[in-house]
């Protein structure tokens, strides 16, 4: 059977910000042409902006800016890039200057992970979840701030995890990349304030039909997961997406250095000892 296809578009949005709250603005996020990524580009679409969607998958790329433009009405450029690579980054915030002339708000939303136990896991297999998260972030981060931020001022938003948070098993890599990304946030928070620009971390906790949870859950089913949160259901790529919106926005102007967590509670209840995660993972360990 052909699998689902989870990057789709908002059906019956209503917003709670005005619609025209981005008017004016370009926003360039890594990761943008699937899962949260995706929701958060069309959010920010919804209310005026024009986007760039940049990762290595053209095709897939192309395919979610079409969705995104039908949906929105507003401009989505797709570029293709691998975020470990300088060059690439570099190529890729280049045609998104040449293409708009602005980028006033970087997401990095791009990333990897999968499960795997540290015993088992290669010395290639940490260094590549390290080399997209953090190395990643580092990149697009300098490179959008060389090109237009530093003389401009604006907004960066790094999608986190709360992975970090209680050391949770066998995701060391993707656990140790976001707690540098965290810590990113904050130096650059106080480096780059000085530019007009303000630095934020969101860390969702288990967001529904993303890849991530594909590739996370294991056995463990929507129920289960939903009944172990404080707030009695998994995060929807609309919990991220809005909150990125607020961040983004000037409302949220003396917000920075910081990384907000939307996760329902869930990192301080979900299970967290081996025999738990063992029993969980037993069909992706
Ligand atoms: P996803 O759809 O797989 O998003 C990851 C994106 O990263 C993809 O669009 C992928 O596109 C891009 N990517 C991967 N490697 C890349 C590379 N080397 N260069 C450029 N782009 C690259 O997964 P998701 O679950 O929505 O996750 C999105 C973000 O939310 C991630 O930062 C993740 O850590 C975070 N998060 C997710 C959850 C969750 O429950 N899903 C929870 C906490 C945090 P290409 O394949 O085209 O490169
Ligand atoms: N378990 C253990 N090791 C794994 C693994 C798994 N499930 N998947 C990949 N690896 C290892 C590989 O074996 C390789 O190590 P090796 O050279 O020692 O054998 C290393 O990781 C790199 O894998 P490769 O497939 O070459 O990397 P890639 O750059 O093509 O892809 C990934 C990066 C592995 C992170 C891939 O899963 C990906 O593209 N993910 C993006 C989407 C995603 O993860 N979304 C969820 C975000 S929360």
């Amino acid at each position: 059977m052909a699998e689902e296809d989870i990057n789709v578009c908002l059906t019956n949005y209503k917003s709670f910000f005005r619609n025209d709250i981005m008017r004016d603005k370009v926003a360039f996020v890594t990761g943008g042409g699937s899962g949260i990524g995706f929701t958060i580009t069309e959010t920010l679409m919804r209310h005026g902006c024009k986007t760039v969607i940049a990762s290595r998958k053209l095709d897939r790329l192309r395919e979610s800016a079409r969705k995104l433009e039908a949906a929105t009405g507003q401009e989505c450029l797709a570029v293709k890039m691998d975020a470990r690579n300088p060059q690439d980054v570099l190529a890729a915030v280049d045609q998104a200057l040449s293409h708009y002339g602005r980028i006033d708000i970087l997401v990095n939303s791009a990333a990897g992970n999968f499960i795997c136990p540290a015993s088992s896991m290669s010395f290639n297999a940490f260094k590549t979840v390290i080399e997209i998260d953090t190395i990643g972030t580092f990149n697009v981060s300098k490179a959008v701030f060389d090109t237009y931020l530093k003389d401009h001022g604006g907004v960066i938003i790094n999608i986190s995890a709360t992975l970090p948070y209680k050391g949770s098993l066998f995701q060391l890599h993707a656990s140790a990349a976001k707690a540098a990304i965290d810590s990113m946030t904050k130096t650059l928070c106080n480096e780059w304030g000085q530019y007009g620009i303000r630095v934020v971390g969101i860390a969702p906790g288990p967001i529904a039909d993303t890849e991530g949870m594909r590739k996370l859950a294991g056995s463990l089913s929507r129920a289960a997961a939903a009944r172990a949160i404080p707030v009695g259901r998994l995060g929807t790529k609309r919990d991220v997406a809005d909150l990125t919106l607020y961040m983004a926005s000037d409302v949220a102007g003396f917000i920075s250095g910081d990384t907000i967590v939307v996760d329902g509670g869930s990192w301080m209840t979900s299970p967290n000892s081996l025999e738990s995660a063992k029993m969980q993972l037993k069909s992706v360990l």
